[in-house]
């Protein structure tokens, strides 16, 4: 099998730096034809946007396949004794008033664990999720956003690419992934001969950005992953790309570094996932692109499985 790419997907293969297979100048001469045919073997398999390749071809198992592209804290109120100075008695109360027990103070419901907010959020419909997210305080991000970022794409797309947290393009914009790291996200899609416009849905794990873009913290985590269970549960995509730290962490619930979470197929619920790396780190990292790639080829023959 020679060339499985078009002209199209080589061009934006170009554009995020990463060589076409066959072409590659970092491999060993040997290992560059294995890999050709390996990855030819996978794209063919996972052409969606073309879907050319013949329906009884079966396709490489995924781990296989792999192996050859890539050789609240609690906020209720406790009574803290007060120490006594020096000399005096702890209690100058008379003796029977001193052994009534205190009055338990009923716990206050915060907004990470209010059971009413969490119902309204699990009850809502697309719309009422909006504009709950739009009017929320939950956390004090709410007081520093500009805009709250519900998220960006097609409701009705198969695909849902996970993100972190808006940064300031994001938050100015009210949009997700529209700055630096949104149009190398794009140029990820259409290597994948996906668009947002049509295939693809794209949320924040945190929907208000984080001052000075610092990482989310547990509790913000905490009171706003309940939006995108939401989200999930209403767009039922086909599959889910985790970008990042953070958005795998969340999604699964574990606390794996990202490096252990990539090159495997994760289940959110029943939904297959699949965890890469963020746009915002790959500008920082560009050689990450090429394990980046291989993550987005392993979700496209996953989600072509998926269609069976
Ligand atoms: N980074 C993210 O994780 N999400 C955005 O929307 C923008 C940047």
């Amino acid at each position: 099998m020679s060339t499985i790419f078009n002209a199209e997907q080589r061009r934006f293969l170009k554009l995020l730096g990463l060589s076409i297979p066959g072409e590659s100048p970092l491999l060993p001469q040997g290992a560059v034809k294995e890999k050709a045919g390996a990855v030819a073997h996978a794209a063919a398999s996972a052409n969606i946007a073309a879907s050319t390749a013949p329906s009884d071809a079966a396709p490489a198992p995924f781990d296989a396949l792999r192996a050859a592209v890539r050789q609240a804290p609690s906020q209720e109120k406790t009574r803290t004794p007060q120490s006594a100075p020096a000399g005096e008695q702890v209690s100058s109360l008379p003796p029977a008033e001193a052994e009534v027990p205190p009055i338990p103070e009923p716990p206050v419901p915060t907004p990470l664990a209010d059971p009413h907010r969490l119902a309204q959020i699990a009850a809502s419909d697309w719309r009422d999720l909006q504009i709950m997210v739009n009017n929320c305080r939950a956390c004090a991000l709410g007081e520093t956003r500009q805009h709250a970022v519900f998220g960006a794409g097609n409701p009705r797309g198969s695909w849902l690419f996970v993100g972190e947290a808006p940064g300031a393009e994001e938050d100015r914009r009210g949009e997700a992934f529209v700055g630096r790291g949104g149009q190398l996200l794009d140029n990820m899609l259409k290597a994948m001969g996906l668009t947002r416009q049509q295939d693809v849905y794209i949320a924040n794990v945190l929907k208000c950005r984080p001052p000075n873009n610092r990482d989310p913290l547990g509790p913000e985590v905490q009171s706003c992953l309940p939006y995108l269970q939401r989200q999930i549960a209403l767009l039922q995509p086909r599959i889910i790309v985790a970008l990042g730290r953070f958005a795998a962490q969340s999604l699964l619930q574990v606390t794996t570094p990202i490096g252990q979470l990539r090159g495997q197929t994760h289940h959110y619920q029943q939904i297959p996932l699949i965890v890469t790396y963020h746009p915002a780190y790959l500008l920082r990292s560009p050689l990450e692109k090429r394990k980046t790639w291989e993550d987005l080829q392993s979700a496209m023959l996953l989600f072509q499985q998926c269609q069976f």
